[in-house]
């Protein structure tokens, strides 16, 4: 099998950890010996429903994350992060408790959770340790799943190492269980799912209900995905997500008897089972506030789903259409956007060229995503960049995401 192309970050991490393996552990050769590597993602449409069963439309973009390293004969795991320049070291023999020595250091937290639930599962590979470097191109906390790629580079890493070659879902999951453990957030499956099941200029189709997906070509001519990175941290982010999650649960719990006793056979499990028209006849068995946020939820998935159907038939203009009311809904009655977010968005609507425009991911921050004209690019770029520090008060960062991610492994480099 011819092996996949050893992207420039992934040979990067291999350089790095040659280097600092050489220096902390004293040895004069350090070749790592494995190495694997994952995408972040965008996410075209669709955001806030995949933990309601619904439907997401991800994409896996030209940015990384790799571990490069090799097995250790201690039970001990030590991780170096290129980007921190910090060192993070954590039992392996599941003596310690899991609050352990890595707790200053989140990034370690990913790597270690993903690890255990690769234990967990019986695929992690038959070694006593590993040592290994990680580098990424992936902005942390722009909203572009940073930490979704460090574990499924750790997963990929993991069978670089000669653990499972598990299904690719299967590896969705149990990285998303190591996101919710390490981050402490009851995530979806959408970032990890992108991650694992990426495919170069296409969008995935995900029905988070039965985890069937459908790629659909996501490159339209003439026109370019941009990601404009508001620099806002998501310090809400985690346990503002945790209450949206559960007052969609709180919706469906106080919509299901009567839904279910109106329709004999209906099940209502969760918001992907609500429709307008529900929400319309029964909206008055809930308050205001689960009122607009189960109205996101059944909105989104129906944009999702007409987006799908734009893309497929290479419908531009409905497509930014989509994207605009998606972000109306986030902002409005989901309430996950924050004014430097609203304020990107306004401004790339406003620049003609830009077909559309809305806030990714969790929100409270990170990045919004822009369908442009590619002849109008530089154009939306200067707009961004010159514009939004004056209105929003700091630096934001403009990039143009290319669809060509994709989770990789490599073993035994000098044999490659
Ligand atoms: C984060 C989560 C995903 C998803 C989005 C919102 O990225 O990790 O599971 O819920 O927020 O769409």
């Amino acid at each position: 099998m011819t092996p996949d192309p050893l992207p420039s970050v992934a040979e990067r991490a291999a350089r790095v950890y040659a280097e600092v393996a050489a220096a902390r552990f004293h040895q004069p050769t350090s070749a790592a010996s494995a190495i694997g590597w994952a995408p972040g993602r965008i996410n075209l449409i669709g955001e806030h429903t995949d933990y309601s069963e619904g439907f997401v439309l991800p994409a896996a973009i030209d940015r990384l994350v790799a571990l490069a390293g090799r097995a250790e004969d201690e039970p001990f795991a030590s991780v170096y992060s290129a980007h921190h320049l910090a060192w993070a070291h954590f039992p392996l023999d599941g003596s310690a408790d899991d609050a352990g020595s890595d707790d200053t250091q989140p990034w370690a937290r990913y790597v270690r959770a993903t690890w255990r639930e690769l234990a967990l599962a019986g695929a992690a590979p038959p070694v006593r340790g590993f040592s290994a470097a990680i580098v990424g191109d992936v902005p942390l906390g722009g909203g572009l799943s940073s930490s979704a790629a460090l574990e499924v580079a750790t997963a990929m890493f993991a069978r670089a190492l000669g653990g499972d070659a598990l299904e690719p879902m299967a590896v969705a999951r149990l990285c998303q269980r190591a996101e919710q453990a390490g981050a402490s957030v009851r995530v979806g499956i959408m970032d990890q799912a992108a991650s694992c099941l990426g495919k170069p200029q296409h969008a995935l189709l995900l029905d988070c209900r039965s985890l069937e997906y459908d790629y659909i070509a996501a490159d339209l001519p003439g026109l370019a995905w941009a990601v404009f990175d508001t620099r806002v941290p998501h310090t809400l982010a985690a346990s503002e997500y945790n209450v949206r999650r559960a007052q969609c649960e709180a919706a469906v719990a106080r919509l299901a008897p009567t839904l279910e006793a109106e329709t004999p056979g209906r099940s209502v499990a969760a918001l992907r089972d609500v429709t307008l028209a529900d929400l319309a006849a029964h909206g008055d068995l809930l308050d205001a506030t689960l009122l607009r946020r189960a109205r996101h939820v059944a909105t989104e998935d129906e944009r999702t789903l007409r987006a799908s159907r734009a893309l497929r038939q290479g419908d531009a203009a409905t497509l930014g259409h989509l994207l605009d009311a998606s972000h109306r809904s986030l902002r409005d009655d989901f309430a996950v956007s924050c004014p430097e977010l609203d304020t990107a968005v306004e401004i790339a609507r406003a620049t003609p060229g830009t077909l559309g425009a809305r806030m990714m991911g969790g929100g409270f921050g990170g990045s919004i995503l822009a369908l442009v004209r590619r002849d109008a690019l530089d154009q939306l770029a200067a707009r961004l960049t010159a514009e939004y520090p004056l209105r929003a008060g700091r630096d934001g960062e403009f990039f143009e995401c290319a669809l060509d991610g994709k989770a990789g492994v490599r073993k035994a480099l000098n044999s490659a």
